[in-house]
């Protein structure tokens, strides 16, 4: 049976990797209660979520399972490869790898609008998930990545908890939630006990839109690359000052990519190029944010990487707006 969808105030919270293991045996042992001999579909994005609830159920029922990666093409640097290598190439999962790069970008060509990006991208997604769903037979269960905060904001009216949300009627699926009563940092940790790279466990927040909504106006393809680029620059820098000591762990920061040029000059000759923004923010809710005060090293170091490593750029930027005013994405 589905739990309910209150989290009892005796649960207790999952901080130890003893707990973790008590937790996922209780799933395993829910799920194929739940589940019987029937087939589950799971749309994957490698969030942390999706990720920890597709490693249960390949734990659970296997084969059973068909995960679904769809590459939107604004996912990040190497994060599709990461998705096939952990769970098609390690856990052995039934995993359907959709490069859905043109459809996503030929829809998206010329929209401007942010908002209207983001409903293109959404929708996309659906009907690119639920062709494979009419491809495979039989399935009777949808697994989802639902957490406790969503649940809490979807009661709200904050938003709503359906992740695959806005799937059409005659998908009767029923809802397989395993971690719908954790909150993010016990997902973590039972990630953490089910062997997931810490890349994947301790990923930083990322939209659904992707990169979508970082690559600012309407996206273009060179700009998406340079940006993708920039943005695993940032990213790898940030990681390397921290592990180093260098910076206290940062809840979020990436790269922006403007639809404008700025003038730039190279061995004599005029550039004309696209800026790249930095961006990094601390919050605890993500209502609000601060920006933290980034060793000049560490900027520098990045500077000159992106510069020297990614082509079409002339010029760095770091963004130093707190939410508000400033919300934490660009668009
Ligand atoms: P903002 O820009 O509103 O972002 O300050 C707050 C947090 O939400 C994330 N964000 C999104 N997440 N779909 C998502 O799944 C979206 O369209 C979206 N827009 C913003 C943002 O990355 C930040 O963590």
């Amino acid at each position: 049976m589905p739990q309910s969808n209150v989290r009892p105030e005796t649960m207790q919270r999952i901080t130890t990797p003893e707990l973790a293991e008590a937790f996922i045996a209780e799933q395993i042992e829910e799920l194929r209660a739940q589940i019987g001999g029937n087939k589950v579909l799971l749309a994957l994005s490698g969030g942390v979520d999706s990720s920890v609830v597709a490693a249960l159920l390949i734990k659970a029922v296997g084969k059973q399972l068909t995960c679904v990666h769809v590459n939107h093409g604004l996912m990040r640097k190497g994060e599709s490869e990461q998705v096939i290598d952990v769970f098609r190439n390690q856990l052995g999962a039934n995993l359907v790898y959709v490069d859905a790069t043109d459809r996503f970008l030929d829809k998206l060509a010329g929209v401007s609008d942010p908002e209207t990006k983001r409903k293109i991208i959404g929708a996309e997604f659906i009907d690119v998930f639920a062709e494979e769903a009419d491809k495979l037979e039989g399935v009777k269960f949808l697994g989802q990545g639902t957490i406790y905060p969503d649940i809490l904001e979807s009661k709200d009216g904050v938003k709503a908890h359906h992740n695959v949300g806005g799937l059409p009627e005659k998908y009767d699926f029923e809802l397989v939630e395993p971690v719908k009563l954790l909150f993010k940092d016990e997902v973590r940790v039972v990630g953490k006990a089910l062997g997931l790279p810490d890349s994947m466990v301790y990923r930083q927040p990322f939209p659904g839109p992707g990169l979508g909504v970082r690559c600012l106006g309407a996206i273009t393809r060179d700009r998406l690359t340079a940006l993708r680029e920039a943005d695993a620059v940032v990213r790898e820098e940030i990681e390397k000052a921290v592990a180093e000591g260098k910076s206290a762990p940062i809840w979020q920061y990436f790269a922006v990519v403007p639809d404008m040029r700025a003038t730039g000059v190279e061995n004599g000759k005029r550039r004309f190029d696209w800026p790249v923004i930095i961006r990094a923010v601390n919050t605890v809710d993500a209502m609000s944010a601060t920006v933290p005060e980034l060793d000049f090293s560490i900027l520098t170091a990045i500077t000159n990487r992106i510069l020297s490593e990614v082509p079409g750029v002339c010029r760095v930027l770091y963004d130093l707006t707190p939410k508000p005013v400033g919300t934490i994405e660009f668009e």
